[in-house]
């Protein structure tokens, strides 16, 4: 018999994946499912990627590069963020790697030791736990709150910072998955104020730092506060804003000795990043801001309408994202109706609710058991299908034999103490 280590044995996989998985057996055996489960985008990559990935491989460009990142690629990575989000970095403060994923893992080998207190805002992305758990460092689960609206505030790294017995390091994450809360900068200046100085570093998750909707709401990244590129390690990808998903690429920028450490960790793990696929995403960088304004502009536009389509149905109460490409509606009401867990509620709409069509999405405690009672929404598809998807949703909810028979096929899913609904 295989002896598979506790780590693995205890890892908890990102449930979009999962989900995504039992979606796309369902369409292959004939269902119609509206899939929006995962966090993925509908258009395609940006043109000037596409070519110059293209090209990259036409010229050759194939081989094995630095563990860091191609110079060039480092450079024009660190002219981004020094334009777009004023963190003051150099090329020497950029590491590439596969997405931002990698990072979390990254970030915790270069830096923690068992035991050491990592806070993080919950609900929350569901890889960090897994990565914290592979250097033995302990997450320090805190609430977002929707009074909040869903920013992070500073009290709690406050306590934090003065009541753990090893306080480490702070994740942040904003735009927020899977909330749509969006860090003004004066919550970021109040956080960096408390953590300057010390040798507490954050991690600071990015991927969504162009899907920012509010009117006056924009995107910062605490990197660009006074000092603080030495406390931070912020993560960028060209998944979501230049739909480059499949691509695998990212980077990080940070402090030189912190960029040493990661580019030493990718040496014995990935060895670097394909060579060709860095130049499109150089090329992205350089020449499909238009494209790129285009598709968040769209995006937009869905988040909107999902948002007002969710809030006209009976039962369901919506926070409008001001950042992300996701809706979090509260499915409280409806959850204790029909007597499912959010996740047994995700789960019925997909597989329960009609033989024909489904709607994939998540159940809230997918991000942790702060996000329990909330549904997550995607804008991963057409509009249309985003039409088609939220005219289903009311009548999928009515059909309460449906539900009693998923109930009785799936007592794992079924909710025995209702959920405290916030009036
Ligand atoms: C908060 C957060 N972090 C990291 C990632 C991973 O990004 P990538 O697929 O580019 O590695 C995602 C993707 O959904 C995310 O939402």
């Amino acid at each position: 018999m295989i002896h598979l280590s506790s780590l693995v044995r205890d890892l908890k996989a990102e449930s979009a994946f999962t989900v995504l998985a039992l979606a796309r057996a369902l369409k292959a055996k004939g269902k119609d499912v509206v899939e929006l489960e995962i966090g993925d985008s509908p258009f395609p990559s940006t043109p000037a990627a596409k070519a110059a990935g293209i090209a990259a491989i036409e010229a050759n460009q194939t081989g094995y590069g630095p563990s860091l990142g191609l110079p060039e690629f480092r450079a024009s990575a660190a002219r981004f963020v020094v334009e777009e989000f004023g963190i003051p970095a150099g090329a020497e403060n950029v590491v590439v790697a596969s997405g931002a994923k990698p990072f979390e893992q990254y970030f915790a080998e270069a830096l923690l030791e068992p035991d050491d207190g990592v806070l993080i805002f919950s609900p929350h992305f569901p890889t960090y736990e897994p990565n914290l758990a592979r250097v033995g460092a302990r997450p320090v689960i805190e609430p977002l709150r929707s009074v909040d609206s869903f920013r992070p505030r500073a009290e709690v790294v406050a306590r934090f910072l003065k009541t753990d017995a090893r306080p480490r390091a702070i994740w942040l994450n904003f735009p927020h998955n899977p909330t749509g809360g969006v860090a003004e900068r004066a919550d970021l200046e109040a956080i960096a104020d408390l953590v300057r100085g010390s040798d507490v570093m954050i991690f600071s998750d990015e991927p969504y730092c162009h899907m920012v909707w509010g009117e006056h709401a924009r995107h910062h990244s605490i990197a660009s506060l006074p000092g603080m590129l030495d406390h931070t390690l912020a993560a960028y990808t060209f998944s979501k804003s230049y739909s480059m998903s499949g691509w695998r690429i990212g980077f990080a920028v940070g402090p030189v000795p912190l960029v040493e450490a990661v580019g030493k960790l990718i040496n014995t793990t990935a060895s670097c990043s394909p060579p060709f696929v860095q130049k499109a995403a150089q090329a992205a960088l350089e020449h499909d801001l238009e494209t790129r304004e285009l598709y968040m502009a769209r995006f937009q536009r869905k988040v909107e309408r999902l948002s007002a389509g969710l809030a006209q149905i009976e039962g369901i109460k919506v926070m409008p994202p001001v950042g992300t490409f996701y809706v979090f509606p509260d499915v409280r009401a409806i959850c204790n109706r029909l007597g499912l867990t959010s996740h047994g509620l995700a789960l019925y709409l997909l597989e329960g609710a009609d033989d024909q069509f489904g709607v994939a999405c998540l159940g809230g405690e997918c991000f942790g058991q702060a996000g329990a009672g909330f549904l997550r929404f995607s804008c991963a598809e057409p509009d249309e299908r985003i039409e088609q998807a939220l005219a289903f949703l009311p009548d999928a909810f009515s059909r309460t034999s449906r539900v009693a028979a998923f109930r009785r096929e799936h007592p794992a899913l079924a909710l025995h103490q209702p959920y405290l609904e916030v009036i």
